[in-house]
């Protein structure tokens, strides 16, 4: 099997990090319209949650074109969930599917999902191998029903196709279908250290793309990202043919370029710098006068979109006003407001005093 669009980025490769409550659809809608990243990733969904037909959980799957590459992730234990959830993915068009296998959180490594999968490599062989089932059957013809997708995600899906990947996601010729590249997600270990003999393991169980995060699950994001464990597993991946993205703690794009570099990755993820800053990728910060035109579309897109809850938009509203005058004044008055109309007054407010 190709390695699909991985194959095809230009190296090195920079991409945008899963982050859960933070790379929802409106802010990923950001950053693509500021400057594309080689790749991005959705916020983490469960499978166990898909399986049970709650349509909720699917809204974060839904993506614009401008955001391609774009590759969905997920997490869970159930196996049989993760297969379903893998034709589910093909269906909607993605390039691509990564399975999360770092998250600490105790909801989600307690369960033994997400990092916990490091303590139990007999399960996250058995959910590599479905969800490669998942992608060939897809490929292959087989219909969501047959696969065993839940009828509310079905029926959902049907009711909201404009909102996965516009005109051209959904894929409704068998003529289109095609098998999309699966990833992993994960950490340098668990209470200690295993990177190395944790990436040999998800390599031989059919892994081709790689991304580690340079921390243990107990430290959670404690200390600092350990890159010279995440060079020794580039090593591995380059003799192995696994395309390789090291992350953690990278904090400009001349860090992330050198940090490449120095460590023999073929590209990064970049998570927390990213945070209020969707034109992070640029390189280049913008001015107070842009960036409220940067917020103002933000906003006018979470509201196109109408599905979450206000209380999302205010995080990333926060994370906006930050580092120039007037900017605490502006939060302030943001954490305030009540819906989109108040946001959009503070905000001409805000530029007709500083014109
Ligand atoms: C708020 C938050 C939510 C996150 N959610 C996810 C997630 O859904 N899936 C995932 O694989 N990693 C998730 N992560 C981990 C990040 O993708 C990344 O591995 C971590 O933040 C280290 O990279 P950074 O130093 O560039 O932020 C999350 C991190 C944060 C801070």
């Amino acid at each position: 099997m190709s390695n699909g669009f991985w194959d095809n980025l230009k190296r090195p490769i920079i991409g945008l990090a899963p982050m859960d409550g933070v790379t929802d659809p409106a802010f990923r809608y950001m950053v693509a319209s500021t400057f594309n990243p080689s790749v991005m990733f959705t916020e983490f969904v469960n499978v166990e949650g898909l399986a049970r037909g709650a349509t909720k959980m699917i809204y974060g799957f839904f993506y614009s074109p401008k955001e391609r590459p774009i590759v969905a992730q997920l997490f869970g234990t159930e196996v049989d969930s993760f297969y379903k959830a893998a034709v589910l993915l093909c269906y909607l068009g993605f390039d691509g599917i990564d399975i999360n296998m770092g998250c600490p959180v105790s909801k989600v490594a307690g369960k033994g999902s997400g990092a916990a999968l490091i303590k139990n490599p007999k399960l996250a062989k058995k959910i590599v191998k479905n969800v490669l089932k998942g992608i060939d059957d897809f490929a292959n013809g087989i219909s969501l029903e047959n696969a065993g997708v839940h009828e509310n995600i079905i029926k959902f899906i049907k009711e909201n196709k404009n909102k996965f990947g516009g005109k051209d996601g959904i894929v409704s010729k068998n003529s289109d279908r095609k098998a999309i590249p699966l990833s992993v997600k994960t950490r340098i270990g668990h209470s200690e250290i295993c990177a190395e003999a944790w990436a040999k393991t998800l390599i031989d169980s059919g892994v081709k793309i790689l991304t580690m995060h340079g921390r243990t699950l107990k430290q959670l994001y404690s200390g600092e990202a350990n890159w010279e464990v995440l060079g020794k597993v580039a090593k591995i991946c380059k003799k192995g043919g696994v395309v390789f993205l090291g992350n953690g703690d990278v904090h400009s794009i001349d860090d992330a370029k050198e940090k490449i570099e120095k460590y023999g990755c073929d590209g990064v993820l970049i998570g927390r710098a990213t945070n209020g800053n969707p034109w992070f990728f640029k390189g280049k910060e913008p001015s107070v006068k842009n960036r409220l035109s940067i917020i103002k579309k933000h906003v006018k897109y979470f509201e196109k979109l109408s599905y979450l809850p206000f209380q999302t938009l205010k995080k990333h509203l926060a994370w906006y006003t930050k580092g120039f005058e007037g900017a605490k004044e502006m939060r302030m008055e943001f954490m305030q407001a009540q819906s989109e109309k108040d946001i959009y007054r503070i905000i001409e407010e805000f530029s007709r005093k500083i014109s």
